[in-house]
């Protein structure tokens, strides 16, 4: 079962081991300050809507629609909305890591306030994504058009923070090798998914889907990263961080919340090592110099390279430069030069014989990359 954590006893130590992959039960705010700085790698946030809800709401049938009017949901005023958007953002800002990045969804009820809010405080907005919902719930009341999506706002902690998780080409290769988009289609969970008590009805009234989640964790975390959620509700983050090999944390004031949530997350069953392997691109590679070729003996000063067709030679300087026809320069640039172009891509261009057949340097390359991969 996942730990659950009063908030009291959280206080007393703040050691890694006490909170992590536990729920802690108590005000999102106070727990979070508990918190070391800078503990978590990304933030997944479904705070309170605010939906303002006057009154019971029925279907044409006269029957009654199960809405969010749960007392978590109920705010004075706008302002008071406001006030703890601010404190929550705030705390939430403190415990992420310099470069992790937070995700806030929300409806139209509330998500402009909070996107505001989050610019106020300077975190830096990399997108606002759509989850369109394949079946959403009708609207029974009102002149207006159906609500059929929520926004999730995913930003940087500030404008300053480059280097966070993104697997853009993992998220590609998974999307026929077309680059994601930032409208989503997902169904709203339902069937088997949907926690119910004894009695049948939802545990939750407003539980994700875990689709929605593994796409956010996929996108913008790495296996071993922690994702907190101050607002964990049914446990939607901390199942699916257990299943992709992160550790979460979750913060939910309901006890009923809480003790689905814990039973869920204990039943899920991590994927091993081999299926999380992120898929990582070109640019994510170690830099290889040329020169570290000549210096580990794969290449040496005076071997010829060519084109692949051999239309082209040059020869390697012990400086690890390339000759030919008087002029001297990087593979990129003397591969340019001596095609008559502005740019080359050195690696694939020049090749050496290896005995048998002409192959791209390239190769070389990937001969020292597997080295460093083996150094970790
Ligand atoms: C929109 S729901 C989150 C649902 C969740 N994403 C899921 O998939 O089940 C918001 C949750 O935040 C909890 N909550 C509201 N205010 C809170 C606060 N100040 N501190 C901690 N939890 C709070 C509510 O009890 C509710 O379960």
């Amino acid at each position: 079962m996942a730990a659950v954590l009063p908030l009291a006893d959280l206080k007393q130590q703040v050691r890694p081991d006490t909170w992590l992959n536990s729920i802690i039960k108590g005000d999102c705010v106070a727990a979070l300050e508990a918190l070391p700085d800078h503990s978590v790698d990304a933030i997944f946030a479904d705070p309170p809507y605010n939906l303002q809800l006057g009154g019971t709401l029925h279907r044409p049938d006269q029957s009654l629609v199960d809405a969010v009017d749960d007392d978590w949901d109920q705010f004075v005023s706008f302002e008071a909305y406001d006030a703890f958007t601010r404190a929550w953002l705030l705390a939430c800002r403190r415990v992420l890591k310099p470069h992790g990045t937070i995700w806030v969804i929300g409806s139209y009820h509330n998500i402009f306030r909070v996107g505001a809010m989050m610019q106020d405080l300077n975190f830096w907005l990399l997108n606002d994504i759509v989850w369109r919902k394949t079946n959403p719930m009708p609207n029974f009341k009102g002149r207006r058009f159906q609500n059929a999506h929520e926004t999730m706002i995913w930003a940087s902690r500030d404008a300053k923070a480059k280097s966070y998780t993104f697997n853009y080409d993992a998220l590609k290769a998974s999307n026929d090798d077309v680059q994601m988009r930032s409208d989503w289609l997902f169904p709203i969970c339902s069937g088997n998914e949907r926690l119910k008590g004894g009695d049948g009805k939802k545990v939750h009234p407003t539980q994700k889907p875990e689709a929605l989640l593994a796409r956010v964790i996929m996108a913008s975390t790495k296996p071993g990263d922690v994702i907190l959620d101050p607002f964990f509700g049914s446990g939607t983050t901390g199942a699916v961080a257990k299943r992709l090999g992160r550790n979460f944390v979750g913060i939910e004031r309901e006890q009923d919340y809480i003790d689905a949530a814990a039973a869920r997350i204990e039943a899920v069953e991590p994927l091993g090592k081999a299926e999380l392997t992120v898929m990582t691109g070109k640019k994510a590679e170690p830099r290889v110099a040329f020169t570290t070729l000549l210096e580990a003996g794969l290449v040496r000063p005076g071997q010829v390279l060519t084109d692949e067709r051999r239309r082209y030679s040059a020869i390697i300087r012990a400086d690890g430069t390339l000759a030919a026809n008087g002029e001297a320069g990087s593979i990129h640039r003397l591969g340019a030069k001596v095609q008559g172009f502005d740019a080359c891509n050195g690696w694939t261009f020049w090749h050496f014989d290896d005995g048998q057949s002409l192959q791209p340097i390239d190769a070389l390359r990937a001969i020292i990359r597997n080295d460093l991969a083996k150094l970790g």
